[in-house]
C-alpha cells in the first residue's frame, strides 16, 4: 500500500531538459565549442555536474563544476520562463495531497536549481513534506542513496513509496532503493525504462486518472501495475511466464538428477535434487542437498536451487519445480523451503515429485502438485505484500 509519493523534478515537473541543454549548449558555444543533442544524452539524470563535465571531457575540456556552476545557472535561469510543466502534472500533485499522502522532491539537481524551476512551474517548497537536493548525497542517482533519504526523512519505509521518474537512472536508483517507480516517457522511450524496472510507464499523469483517497490512488496503481506483470510470491515480474514446453520439462528433470548424484548426504544417506525453471530468462538452475556435522546447518536441495538462481540471475520467478528422491513417494519440499520458495513461486507454479526411475526415464513415479497445495498460506513480510 502506497503512502508517500516521490517526485523527480526535472523532467517529471518541469520540462527542464530542453532549457538545461539550451544553457549548456551556450555555455559550450561561449567557449567555440558546437555541442549536439546526442553528447549530453548519456548524462540525462545524473545531476548537472556530470551533465556538464561529462560533455566537457568528450570535447577535451577540463571543467570545474564548483566554479562554473554559477554561469549555467544564469544561462538556465534566462532559458528557464520558457519552461512549462506536463501535462496532468498539478492535478495529480495536488489530488496526492489532498488525498493524504506524503510527497517528497528527491532531485540530483542542486537546491539553487530545484528553486529557481519550482518558482517557474508555481508550486512552492512548502509544497513538499521534504525536499531533498544532490547536495545532501554523496552518491547520485543511480545510487539508491537520494530516495532512501526521501522516504525516511518523511517517516515513511522506501517499500511503501511510489517514485515518479522519467530517466534511466532515476528509475535505477529507486528501484534499487525498493520503491514502486511510475515513469513518464518524457526523455527516454517507453521501452526504455520499462526494461529498467519501471512498475508502469504512462505517456502523462493524466492518464493515470483523477483519485480522492488513497485506497482510490492505490487500486489504480494495482490495476495499472497488474496489467504489465506476473506476481510471484512477493515479486513482480516483468516477464510473461515461460511456457514449459516438453523438452525444457525433461531438461529439468536431467538437471535435477544430476544434483542428486553430486548431494552431499553422509549423515542420512537420503539425497535430493532439485531443478527448476526462471521465469526471467527460462533457464533451469539445480541444486542439491548439502549436509553438515552441525546437522542445523543443512541446506536443502530445493533451497540450494533457488540460491543458484538468484546468483546467476537476481530474483526469479518460478515457473516449474522438479525434485528427485529415492523415496516412495518421492518427497516434497519441506516446510522451510515451502516458506523460501514462496517467495518466488506463484499458487499455480507445478511442483513434480520423481523418484529416480522416472528421473532416469524408466518407470517410476511422477506426482504433481500446484505450489498453491502444498503451501495454501504462505507468509508474506506486509511491505512485501502485493499493492
Ligand atoms: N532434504 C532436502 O534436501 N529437501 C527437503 O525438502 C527435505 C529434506 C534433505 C535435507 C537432509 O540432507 C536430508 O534431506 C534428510 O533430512
Amino acid at each position: 500500500m502506497i503512502e508517500g509519493i516521490l517526485f523527480d523534478m526535472d523532467g517529471v515537473l518541469i520540462d527542464s531538459e530542453p532549457i538545461i541543454l539550451r544553457a549548456a549548449h551556450a555555455f559550450f558555444a561561449r567557449r567555440g565549442i558546437t555541442t549536439r543533442e546526442e553528447d549530453f544524452q548519456p548524462f540525462v539524470g545524473a545531476g548537472d555536474r556530470r551533465y556538464l563535465e561529462g560533455v566537457g571531457e568528450r570535447y577535451g575540456l577540463t571543467l570545474d563544476f564548483d566554479r562554473d556552476r554559477t554561469e549555467l545557472y544564469e544561462l538556465y535561469a534566462q532559458a528557464v520562463q520558457e519552461a512549462v510543466s506536463f501535462d496532468g502534472v498539478h492535478d495529480f500533485f495536488f489530488d496526492a495531497k489532498r488525498a493524504g499522502f506524503k510527497v517528497g522532491l528527491a532531485t540530483g539537481s542542486e537546491r539553487h536549481k530545484a528553486l529557481i524551476n519550482l518558482a517557474a512551474i508555481g508550486l512552492k517548497e512548502e509544497d513538499f513534506d521534504t525536499v531533498v537536493t544532490g547536495e545532501q548525497v554523496v552518491r547520485n542517482k543511480p545510487y539508491p542513496d537520494i530516495y532512501q533519504l526521501t522516504a525516511l526523512s518523511m517517516g515513511l519505509s522506501p517499500e511503501v513509496c511510489l517514485v515518479v521518474e522519467d530517466s534511466i537512472h532515476g528509475v535505477v536508483s529507486a528501484k534499487r532503493a525498493c520503491c514502486a517507480v511510475l515513469s513518464l516517457p518524457n526523455s527516454f522511450s517507453s521501452s526504455a525504462l520499462a526494461e529498467a524496472g519501471s512498475d508502469v510507464v504512462l505517456d502523462t499523469l493524466s492518464d493515470f486518472g483523477r483519485f480522492s483517497t488513497i485506497e482510490a490512488f492505490n487500486a489504480r496503481l494495482k490495476q495499472l501495475i497488474v496489467g504489465n506483470t506476473v506476481v510471484y510470491g512477493a515479486n513482480r515480474i516483468d516477464a510473461a511466464p515461460t511456457a514449459i514446453t516438453p523438452q525444457l520439462f525433461d531438461e529439468a528433470v536431467a538437471a535435477a538428477l544430476e544434483s542428486w548424484r553430486n548431494a552431499y548426504a553422509p549423515y542420512s544417506q537420503f539425497k535430493v535434487g532439485a531443478a527448476l525453471v526462471s521465469a526471467k530468462s527460462g533457464k533451469v538452475y539445480s541444486g542439491c542437498n548439502v549436509e553438515n556435522s552441525s546437522y542445523g546447518a543443512t541446506v536443502c536441495a530445493e533451497r540450494n536451487a533457488v540460491l543458484h538462481s538468484i546468483a546467476e540471475e537476481g530474483v526469479v520467478g518460478i515457473d516449474l519445480l522438479v525434485v528427485v528422491s529415492d523415496d516412495d513417494p518421492p518427497a516434497p519440499p519441506c516446510a522451510l523451503c515451502l516458506q523460501v520458495l514462496s517467495e518466488f513461486c506463484r499458487p499455480e507454479t507445478e511442483v513434480h515429485l520423481v523418484d529416480i526411475a522416472y528421473a532416469e526415464r524408466r518407470d517410476g513415479v511422477h506426482e504433481v502438485y500446484r505450489f498453491g497445495e502444498l503451501l495454501p498460506h504462505p507468509f508474506i513480510f506486509p511491505a512485501m505484500r502485493q499493492l
